[in-house]
């Protein structure tokens, strides 16, 4: 099929490479020359693994091409809306300034049998509105909203093996639109659906819906365990443990229960906002209000994090020297937006620290964030002479550190692990101060505390 991808940032890069793997001729459209310059010769913009292969092997065979020219979807049947939808400054809602610009400027090229697809996060509603444009345009025209479940750092695999399809299509399932678009959906995802991937073919408020529940459900899970972490602070519990223990029950898993520093990224906070701005127009605020609760849970965190970190400076920070390892949002990703690390290295620097950040591929993207921050390359030298070690993005080369050799960099052995990633106990016996979001003011060798507990109690801890 001849597709074109409007906009090529961490989704619609990924999306366009992709779909020309299936086999099908893609064009991808982006305002941004740079962008289109760097991935029309076969390279990523942003670091995503897996991506820089794809795009070579692709543009290589002819079968994708970028262009700045919104006149070139003239060409495609099929036209992806891959834009974003950002958190609007101030406001909770969705800014659809860029999906409104990319389906406004696709109107003169569309023509009968033409599909335009939405595949960025909307308010639920807003396919419906924009349907009405598209056929207003051209009248034989359809549009259908397929969200994208993608992650970063695996979004190359998420989207070539997606978990489940969506469509949502006019009229919902049945209709004489729908079946027609549903139809062209198939073709394009031909390879994934005869891997016998799941597929809900549906209406457009419910495709709608399906993502941005799917993101407050994540973020929800995310924010259980860590509030079950400030509970675990507060009696000196282990929230690691605790989060094997409930994972084990297969209703409720062990996935995304990773206690720490919480969620960040360019996708579920501010598609949890979004959400609950919409819910507040339509009336059903108080069904949404436990995601404010989610959110502050969230952002909480990173105030304990600094906290933690004071108290473990001795009551100070102030002119300490703090070696920040990890800026990007998640591991296996350059994306800095609402990152949770820089957010924990900005709050501490403005209160008087010396902080040092590294990260092995977001410097650049986190520099132009906060320039007022100082970056080393490596983990060593950030942590050259630093009196605290604060580990906040789980990038697989800080949880292999040797925390003996790490350990003469430093001028203090603090550590604090803030995704529960370090063995406490080697950290512990290189000398280190070990200390975590969750795991109470020691995190003790396993069994201790209860063996405590039941002495307590004149229980013996090995009696049967
Ligand atoms: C998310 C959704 O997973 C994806 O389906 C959607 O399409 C876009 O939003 P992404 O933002 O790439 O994807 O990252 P994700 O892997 O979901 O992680 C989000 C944040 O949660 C990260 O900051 C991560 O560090 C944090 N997280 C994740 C935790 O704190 N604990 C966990 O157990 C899992």
């Amino acid at each position: 099929m001849r597709i074109s991808v409007i906009g090529c940032g961490y989704l619609g890069a990924v999306h366009a490479a992709s779909m020309a793997k299936l086999g099908h001729d893609v064009i991808g459209i982006d305002t941004d020359a740079a962008k289109v310059q760097a991935l029309a010769l076969g390279e990523a913009p942003f670091y995503e693994p897996g991506l820089p292969e794809l795009l070579r092997e692709t543009v290589t065979t002819g079968r994708l091409v970028f262009t700045t020219e919104i006149a070139a979807a003239a060409e495609a049947q099929v036209h992806f809306v891959c834009v974003g939808t950002p958190q609007k400054r101030g406001e909770y809602a969705a800014d659809l300034r860029f999906v409104d610009a990319a389906i406004t400027g696709l109107l003169p090229y569309l023509r009968a049998g033409s599909l335009v697809a939405g595949k960025s996060t909307v308010p639920v509603g807003t396919a419906h509105r924009l349907a009405g444009l598209v056929t207003g345009a051209q009248a034989e025209a359809m549009l259908a909203w397929n969200p994208e479940f993608l992650r970063e750092g695996y979004a190359v695999k998420d989207t070539l093996h997606p978990d489940r399809i969506v469509y949502g299509i006019p009229g919902g399932p049945g209709s004489a639109a729908g079946v027609r678009a549903e139809k062209i959906l198939d073709e394009v995802y031909a390879t994934p659906l005869a891997e016998h991937i799941p597929k809900v073919v549906t209406d457009y408020t419910t495709a709608e819906l399906v993502k941005v529940a799917a993101n407050s459900f994540l973020a929800t899970k995310i924010s259980f365990i860590n509030a079950m972490a400030e509970l675990c602070e507060a009696t000196g519990a282990d929230v690691t443990q605790l989060a094997d223990a409930i994972g084990y029950d297969s209703r409720i898993g062990r996935k995304f229960l990773n206690a720490g520093l919480g969620f960040g990224g360019g996708c579920l906070p501010k598609d949890i906002r979004a959400f609950m701005a919409r819910a507040g127009e339509l009336g059903v605020d108080q069904a949404l209000s436990f995601l404010r609760e989610v959110d502050s849970i969230n952002m909480r965190r990173r105030v304990r994090m600094v906290d933690l970190a004071r108290e473990v400076c001795g009551g100070s920070i102030v002119g300490r020297r703090v070696a920040v390892l990890g800026a990007a949002f998640k591991p296996d990703s350059d994306d800095v937006r609402d990152s949770p690390a820089l957010n924990v290295a900005a709050q501490m620097q403005l209160q008087g620290a010396h902080v040092v950040v590294t990260d092995p591929e977001a410097i650049a993207n986190a520099q132009l964030a906060w320039p007022t921050l100082s970056f080393a390359s490596s983990a060593e030298d950030a942590a050259a002479g630093a009196d605290v070690v604060l580990l906040l993005t789980e990038w697989r080369q800080y949880r292999e550190l040797d925390p003996v050799a790490f350990g003469r960099l430093v001028s203090g052995r603090r550590i604090i692990d803030g995704r529960n990633v370090l063995d406490p106990f080697t950290w512990r016996a290189a000398g280190w101060t070990y200390r975590a979001l969750g795991r109470g003011t020691a995190v003790q060798q396993p069994g201790v505390e209860v063996h405590a507990a039941l002495a307590a109690q004149g229980v013996s801890p090995t009696s049967p």
